[in-house]
């Protein structure tokens, strides 16, 4: 919550973040600012939480595909949702000879071109009431959706949320949803957000490496706490955005660590215990509401908040346009030639615009090291960032607005950079234009 944040902040953070907001170069272009989005209850989340136990308790101990469990979830967070005011819908399928449900809620109006969609599976294995898996993304994206009421927000883009079926069994409602979504519709779904399993007990922070606006618009959350994130690694196909990902949606998401062991690596910068699972409870009875870390929950569950008020605005981040972008890696030559990352621009007439946005994420190990330019169709360059042999932190993350309206927006664009000190090395990871 933001006021325990605030004071855990150290007083040399505090300092340093003052610094830097005044010491902005003003040749260099700026970064994107950060809507606001209300803080998501922590408290609010657990009560979810609790109820979601409590189901599991008087059914049998669990809340899986085909038991009275799931069902009694469903309902559960369908009755939260219409008193809210959004319009649900419970799509019904059969697997393994039972009946199996999605829970779908729209939250009226919105652009219905544009669809933002954020989803968790809301069943748990039958071993285990599955309060981590998935009663901690169920509990945040409700919340979400919840707060997304109370504040009667309103839009750029349609909001929809999903809680899924039978995602133990293999993705099994998620693709039946895509898989019954016409052609148009899908071609609506400005994004999907995933969120599985985000209270972990050990927790890490892991941010899907997919859509890069997506991406950038969790880890711009994570900064702003100094908390450092990984790219998630965990088996990229092995929750609900799979589908969506494979019809060509722009698919995000967290993950705070299921079966795998945090490294000391990873203890000292998180927190934790090295040598021990994220979740040690993973699939097991032991997924009750015990099995929760509630700062992970806290600060996922804003994080959540954050996506959705960010990703749906439309205006702010990402800002209106099209995007072109390049995800492919590239390495960086320590201290030597400059390498390049093409991005084919096709579709457009005219002149670029006098504030293309250009997203960069370049991973460096010294950002000190990197002079980074865009090169135009035409070989013009614009500088985004020099050298410099102090600024000793890691990683160019930024988004750059530069004037270039003198140049023929098709073709293709470059993102140029180059090392020019021994030592720390990098790559670029990804970067977009946005028109
Ligand atoms: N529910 C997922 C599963 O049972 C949990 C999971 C494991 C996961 N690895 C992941 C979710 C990576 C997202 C990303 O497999
Ligand atoms: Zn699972
Ligand atoms: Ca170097």
């Amino acid at each position: 919550m933001k006021l325990a944040r605030l004071r855990s902040l150290p007083v040399a953070a505090l300092a340093v973040a003052a610094l830097l907001a005044t010491a902005a170069p003003a040749a260099q272009a700026t970064p994107e600012a950060v809507a606001a989005a209300p803080d998501i209850p922590l408290a609010n989340v657990k009560a979810h939480l609790t109820q979601f136990q409590s189901i599991a308790t008087a059914n049998g101990g669990n809340r899986a595909h085909g038991r009275t469990g799931y069902k009694a979830s469903v309902d559960y967070v369908k009755a939260k949702l219409d008193a809210a005011g959004y319009t649900t819908a419970l799509q019904q399928f059969t697997y393994g000879g039972a009946t199996g449900y999605n829970l779908i809620a729209d939250w009226p109006g919105g652009d219905p071109n544009q669809v933002l969609m954020a989803g968790s599976h809301l069943d748990s294995v039958t071993s285990g009431a599955g309060i981590n898996d998935n009663g901690s993304g169920s509990a945040a994206v409700l919340e979400t959706a919840l707060a997304v009421s109370r504040a009667q927000l309103a839009p750029d883009k349609h909001l929809r949320f999903a809680w899924w079926g039978a995602e133990e069994l293999g993705l099994v409602g998620s693709k039946y949803y895509v898989n019954n979504l016409a052609t148009t519709e899908r071609s609506k779904l400005a994004g999907y957000l995933n969120f599985d399993m985000i209270g972990s007990p050990n927790p890490g922070y892991f941010v899907y490496d997919d859509d890069p606006v997506i991406e950038q618009t969790f880890k711009d959350y994570y900064a702003g706490l100094s908390i450092p994130t990984e790219i998630e690694t965990e088996g990229d196909g092995r929750s609900d955005h799979a589908p969506f990902k494979n019809v060509g949606v722009p698919v995000g998401g967290l993950f705070s660590g299921a079966d795998y062991t945090k490294t000391s690596a990873q203890a000292q910068k998180w927190g934790g215990t090295a040598g021990q699972a994220f979740d040690r409870c993973y699939h097991a009875s032991c997924d009750t509401t015990a099995n929760i870390n509630d700062t992970a929950l806290d600060r996922n569950s804003d994080a959540v908040a954050h996506a959705i008020w960010t990703l749906s605005a439309g205006t702010v981040t990402p800002p209106a346009g099209t995007v072109f972008s390049n995800a492919a890696n590239v390495s960086v030559p320590d201290n030597g030639a400059a390498v390049t990352s093409s991005v084919a621009v096709t579709g457009r007439t005219g002149n670029a615009p006098s504030a293309l946005k250009v997203g960069v994420d370049i991973k460096h190990t010294y950002r000190g090291d990197l002079v980074v330019d865009l090169l135009a169709p035409d070989g013009t360059a614009y500088r985004l960032k020099n050298s410099s042999s102090s600024d000793s932190a890691d990683n160019v993350i930024a988004t750059y607005t530069v004037n270039a309206s003198a140049e023929t927006a098709n073709g293709t664009w470059k993102l140029q950079v180059r090392d020019v000190a021994a030592q720390d090395t990098g790559y670029i990871d990804s970067w977009q234009l946005t028109f």
